[in-house]
Order: C-alpha cells, then structure tokens, then sequence
C-alpha cells in the first residue's frame, strides 16, 4: 500500500515548515478552508469511516456533530499527545517526524467544529516532540496557518502547547481535562462527555495524533479513498507499532484488516533468531494476549473482539516462546499498579494486590490457590473501577491465565521457570542494593520501578534521616537522593550526616536535583557524589538512570 501518513518520513527535515510545503503541504488547510463549509468536512469525515486512533475507536465525524452547532459558544480542541500505553509509539513519531501533518488536522478540525483555541497537551517525557510542536505552531503563525483571519478567512485559531508530567491516566480524555486546568490528573465522571462539558466547562473535542493526521488526507483524496481502504467497520491506513521479539520493531502503515502473520511476518520480519511465538499483545498493554493461533485475525475494531481482544493503539508486542510469560504479566501489573490514579478503590487496591500476587508467584513462592485467587481478584475488578484503566488492569492477567495456567503452575508447584528451566532460587537475587530517598512517594516508586526491572534490590526512604538509619541497616551500595527533600537541603545534609560515619562515608550518592540547584552540587563534602539535573522532569527516563547507576557503582568514586 501506497504510504500516505509516513509519506513524509524518509524525507529529510520534513518538520521544516519549507520542505513540508514543497512536498504539498498545507494544501488540505487550504482546500478545506477555501473550498468547504464546516458541515461538508464533517459530512466527509463521517462518510469517510474514520474512527479514533486513542483506543476506543469512536466514529470521529459524529464525535465532531455532537460538538453544539452555535458560534457563540466557545469550543476547544485538544491534541492528545500523551501516549502512554506500553508498546505504543506512533504518536510520538508523528510529532517528531511530520508534526505539520498533524497541525494541518488541527486547524481542519477547529475549523469544522468551530473552536477558535487548541491544545497540544503532550507527555512530560517527550522533550524532542514538544520541542517540535512549539516550533511547528510557531512557524505556522509566521505563515499565516494560524492566527487571526488564516489564509483571508474569518477563521481565527490559536494553538498552545501544553506538557504534562508523565502520567499514563492523563491519556484518559477527562484526567488530561483535569490536567490541562492545572488540576490533578485524574478522571472526571461521564457523562457529561467533553464534546458537552469539557474543558473550563466549555464543549471540547479530544483527539488522538494519529486520527487527526488522517483529516488532511481525507480532505485531499476524499472520503472514498479512505473507506475504500480497510474492513467493513474499520476504515483507511492504521499505523501498527510492533515491538518486542521480531527481527525489525518498529511503525508499519497497513491498510486497517491486515491480519497479525502479515504485520509480524512480512513487515517486522519475523520472530528474531528464529524462534516461534509464544504470546502477542495486539493493541498495546492494556488489550488481552492472543496466541499463534490468532496469527489470521484481522487487525480490525470489529475481529479483535470476537477472540477476546481489542485493537487498541494497534500496538503488536510480541513475545517469543522463550518469555516467561508469569515475568511478563508481573511487568504489566507493575505498570498499571504504578499508573492507578488512586481515585476509585477496586482499582487502587486491586492493582497493587495483583502485583504483589504476581511477584509472588514469580518469585516462586505462591501457593496452589493464588492461581485462582488471582483470576478472583481480577475478575471482581472489572465493572467497579471508575474509568477503564482499572479494568485495562485485568486484561494481561485474565488472558494469561486462560492461554498458559501451566507456567503459572510450574512456578508454583516446582519453584522454577518453564521456561528458562532456571531454578527461581538460582537465579541472581540481585546485583546491587540501592537505598532511594525523596519525599515524593512517585519518585521512589517509579524508581523503584525502574531499578527491579533491571534486577536491583531496591529500598525506600522518605526523607533524609530515615534515609542515614536505613542505610546503617540496610548498607546498600548506592544511595538515590534528591537535594531538595521537604525541609531544605535535607539531601545536602544526609550526605553530610554521611561523612561523620565511619560505616556510611564511602557508600556512593546518586544526586537527583533540578538545574536550578545545580550550585550546591560545591557544598557536598566528598567526590562520591554524582549530580544528575536531567532528571528534572520527573519521572526519571530509565537509561539515564540506569546509565548513571552502572557508572556509579562500577567506579564507586566520583565521574
Ligand atoms: C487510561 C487511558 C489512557 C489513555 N491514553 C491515551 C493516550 O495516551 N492518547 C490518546 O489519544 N488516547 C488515550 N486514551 C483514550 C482517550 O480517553 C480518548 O478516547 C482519545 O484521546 C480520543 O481520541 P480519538 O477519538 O481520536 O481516538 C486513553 C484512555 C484511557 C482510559
Ligand atoms: S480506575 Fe484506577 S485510574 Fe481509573 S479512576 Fe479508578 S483508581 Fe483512577
């Protein structure tokens, strides 16, 4: 197929506002503005089939007809650009690769619903993509794309830029809300929905990258084009993010309905070193697993539910038949224990329950009935929770549970992995102990996090002198601190508390402060200390973590 969203992507500096028009872009911002009432575009996206990128698939013309048809009403639109479902990176390559693509949607969209201000709201992590996007809007109002009367209409749009702190609940529509007034991110009850009550109370569109990269396309080559392409309930180009264990990872524009054995086989190039599948999650990890068996689905809305799966993002992570599938639901169940807002308590506490069962067993130490207890556990979760994260939760420990009972088992019953044949007691029960201080009780965790995925023993302290009786205790070979704890410089005077103590003033200090701070780092009284000020924008990124880690305890002076 003919690409049309990565049209765009071997071209180089494509993100320049020069270079993107001389590869026709802002065109379909000028034939819908010049050429289309609002109503036409909304009938041709209707016509067109296209359905929402974020998850859920929402038809988007009727999303875009149930935005109230009154001008004095003051409608947004906001860009979701969170993306933080695990195996999903489509979004996030758009922004970097063709953001102009994705801007020309905005402004096609505004236009077609009336709203006069939009939102980027964009994930804390991606620092290159919002980088692009102010650059982007920039340019465009240098052109005339954005702004009072674009290209000599009356239409008028301003867009902004807004990032958020790296939370996966504010890719939720109404947390991102919550988020984007300032608020905690954390979900609103619906209904009303934002198309009625959204933003500031005002009737707000919330859109996916991704769909609204497809708006310009439908615009230029019509709404046939676009249902022609695809499955009966699932229309035009779909980019399909594959990861894990295949020869070639990464973004594949297929024609929505290309069946799993294609995307796999033919586009990421196969299972790597030759090894056969095991498991594949088909829309990020929040969808159920499938097996081989389902290599023949279509990856389409409307085929994935009927093996008892969802499309989601079309996020294909697979795994080959040497995963510990008990490890890799673990991971899972970290992440959504990690994510749960708090909000709601099936999901609060159902979350964290299923991942200390699941580390149980993994670790080899669960019982006979925990299988079942597990499977109780998430079973009674689903309908409760308050938003569709709670239940997303439930979906890798349902799935795995029907497709491979016996790994559980064997984890159980023989204290060892199927899988690896290693026994769970001979495995490295860790390669270092690292002691992680901050008041800031997501900082330890996600840190937490990070550091036993990667087979640290990891401890927690919440503030400096619980963190100095922790490591007499504990004598970890690393210390994670922050400078600025509750009271001021209480890091600082840990690690001065440190020095007094003949047992303490070798181990080594990984300090964690913002740039703002940076001065202090004169004031520390050893060269066993490490500053780390990129890690401002909490939460940490993993490999600048884990690279200043390995630094650190391998040179245990300072770098
Ligand atoms: C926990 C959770 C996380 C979500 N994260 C995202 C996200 O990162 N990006 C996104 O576009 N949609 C995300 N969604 C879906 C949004 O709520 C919303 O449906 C979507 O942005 C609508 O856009 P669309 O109609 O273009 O698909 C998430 C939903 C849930 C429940
Ligand atoms: S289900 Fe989880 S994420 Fe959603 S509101 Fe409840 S606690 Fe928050």
């Amino acid at each position: 197929m003919e690409k049309t969203l990565l049209k765009n992507f071997d071209v180089p500096h494509s993100g320049n506002i020069d270079v993107y028009i001389a590869h026709g872009g802002y065109q379909a911002v000028n034939k819908a503005l010049i050429n289309f009432k609002p109503k036409q575009i909304i009938e041709l996206i209707k016509n067109s089939g296209l359905r929402g990128r974020g998850g859920a698939g929402f038809p988007t013309g009727l999303k875009w007809e149930l935005m109230p048809d009154d001008p004095d009403v003051t409608k947004y639109l906001v860009v979701n650009t969170d993306e933080g479902e695990p195996g999903t990176f489509k979004d996030r390559y758009l922004v970097e690769k063709d953001p102009h693509q994705v801007l020309e949607g905005v402004i096609i969209t505004a236009y077609a619903v009336g709203a006069h201000r939009a939102f980027v709201y964009i994930r804390g992590e991606f620092f290159s993509g919002a980088k692009n996007w102010i650059k982007v809007i920039a340019d465009a109002y240098e052109r005339g794309f954005l702004g009072e009367n674009i290209l000599g209409t009356k239409f008028n749009l301003d867009v902004s830029v807004h990032r958020g702190a790296g939370a996966y609940i504010c890719g939720e529509e109404t947390a991102l809300l919550e988020s984007l007034e300032g608020k905690r991110g954390i979900p609103r009850l619906k209904p009303p929905y934002p198309s009625k009550v959204g933003l500031w109370a005002q009737p707000t569109l919330v859109h996916n990258v991704e769909t609204l990269a497809c708006v310009p396309h439908i615009i230029l080559k019509g709404s046939e084009w676009f249902a022609n392409i695809g499955t009966k309930e699932s229309k035009g180009p779909k980019i399909f993010c594959v990861s894990g264990h295949v020869e070639k990872p990464g973004n594949y524009e297929l024609p929505m309905g290309t069946t799993l054995r294609e995307i796999i086989y033919e586009h990421a190039g196969g299972i790597k070193n030759g090894r056969k599948i095991k498991a594949i999650i088909p829309g990020g990890a929040s969808t159920p697993m499938l097996t081989p068996e389902h290599l023949d689905v279509p990856m389409a809305f409307e085929s994935l539910p009927k093996v008892g799966s969802m499309l989601g993002t079309g996020a294909v992570i697979v795994m080959d038949d040497n995963t510990c599938i008990v490890n890799a639901v673990t991971h899972l169940a970290k992440f959504f224990a990690h994510e749960s807002c708090g909000k709601c308590a099936p999901c609060r506490i159902g979350t964290r329950t299923m991942m200390k069962l699941l580390g149980k067993i993994e670790a080899g130490k669960g019982r006979d009935e925990d299988i079942d207890l597990l499977l109780d556990l998430a079973n009674s979760l689903r309908g409760t929770t308050f938003c569709p994260l709670g239940e997303a939760s439930t979906n890798p420990v349902i799935s795995s549970i029907k497709y491979f009972r016996d790994e559980y088992e064997y984890h159980i019953k023989k204290k060892q992995c199927m899988t690896t044949e290693v026994p769970i007691s001979d495995k490295p029960e860790s390669v270092a102990k690292i002691l992680v201080v901050d008041d800031d009780p997501d900082f330890v965790e996600i840190t937490r996090f990070i550091l036993e995925s990667n087979n640290y023993k990891v401890i927690g302290a919440s503030n400096g002198s619980e963190g100095i009786a922790k490591a007499k205790e504990e004598e970890p070979d690393l210390i994670i601190s922050d400078i600025m704890m509750s009271s001021v410089l209480d890091g600082l005077d840990m690690s001065w508390k440190m020095q007094e103590d003949e047992k303490l003033k070798h181990i080594p200090i990984i300090m964690v402060t913002s740039i703002a701070n940076t001065d202090y780092a004169s004031l520390f009284p050893t060269d066993q200390y490490i500053h780390v000020d990129e890690f401002l924008f909490k939460p940490v990124p993993p490999d600048k973590l884990l690279d200043a880690v390995k630094r650190m305890l391998s040179s245990k002076v300072s770098v």
